[in-house]
């Protein structure tokens, strides 16, 4: 396994003092681990307040989303140049953005070149809604997203990017209908199978593939002993900081679990 990346996107939720609480109990309560990478990606408003008061040791940070331009009259927005030296990631294409911003293929596309271009890394987001996958057209919307997001990479680009998984039925669903990881297993080899065809064997080594949809410090474990991945994305239980600090300790218990041990 690879160093696990665990993201936590608190989407549109705290204020700039709360975010600030939120990232004072995450410090209280996760230790420094040196083989897990940690990242929050609050609002846009908190990013700069908290890039001074995190500790750079445990916690990185990402944005939610930017613009592709990287400059000019685009009232609202905020481009990925401006974010370049306050965060390492940004989070592209999440569900969320494509079904209530309308985002394209070609705008997700733009997007992750924009991002790459000015020394970002990418976590593109894909995932089939419940209609699709009633409609037995999973493959074809991962094929969709990921041929048109990775568009303009060369394989080397595609080698350092992540790739967070979510079905797009499984996401805030906690009291209801759960991914089973087996399905989740077989989703996850189609996504590498597409990444080895299109970019190579060096890529698929190298690229990072996480799990997202209603990961919690209870569930956790059964997505993160999946073959092939290599962290999730977290949204509802990143913002209560006990959960969040369970799911990094899950993460810790599974990569010093001894060689040949099952389960946890
Ligand atoms: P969730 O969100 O953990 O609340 O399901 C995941 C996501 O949307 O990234």
């Amino acid at each position: 396994m690879k160093k696990p990346l665990i993201v936590g996107n608190w989407k549109m939720n705290l204020n700039t003092s709360q975010a600030s609480l939120l990232a004072q109990r995450l410090h209280e309560n996760i230790k420094l681990h040196r083989d897990i990478e940690i990242v929050l990606a609050p609002s846009m408003l908190s990013l700069q307040p908290l890039s001074t008061q995190i500790d750079e040791r445990k916690f990185k940070l990402a944005a939610q989303d930017a613009y592709y331009k990287d400059e000019g009259a685009f009232t609202g927005e905020v481009s990925f140049t401006m974010l370049r030296d306050l965060v390492e990631y940004v989070i592209i294409g999440h569900s969320e953005r494509r079904i209530f911003f309308s985002e394209s293929l070609d705008i997700v596309r733009d997007k992750v070149a924009a991002c790459v271009r000015n020394e970002i890394t990418p976590i593109l987001c894909v995932g089939e809604t419940r209609q699709e996958r009633r409609a037995g057209e999973t493959r074809q919307v991962l094929h969709d997203q990921i041929m048109s997001g990775l568009a303009n990479l060369t394989d080397k680009e595609v080698a350092n990017m992540v790739i967070a998984y979510e079905p797009v039925w499984a996401i805030s669903t906690f009291d209801g209908e759960l991914a089973k990881p087996d399905e989740i297993q077989r989703q996850f080899g189609f996504i590498r199978n597409q990444i080895k065809e299109l970019y190579g064997a060096k890529a698929v080594d190298t690229f990072r593939l996480l799990y997202g949809g209603s990961v919690d410090d209870q569930v956790v474990g059964g997505y993160l002993e999946l073959d092939g991945c290599d962290g999730v994305l977290v949204g509802g239980a990143s913002l209560n900081y006990k959960k969040f600090a369970g799911i990094v300790s899950a993460a810790d218990r599974l990569i010093h679990k001894p060689v040949g041990a099952k389960g946890g």
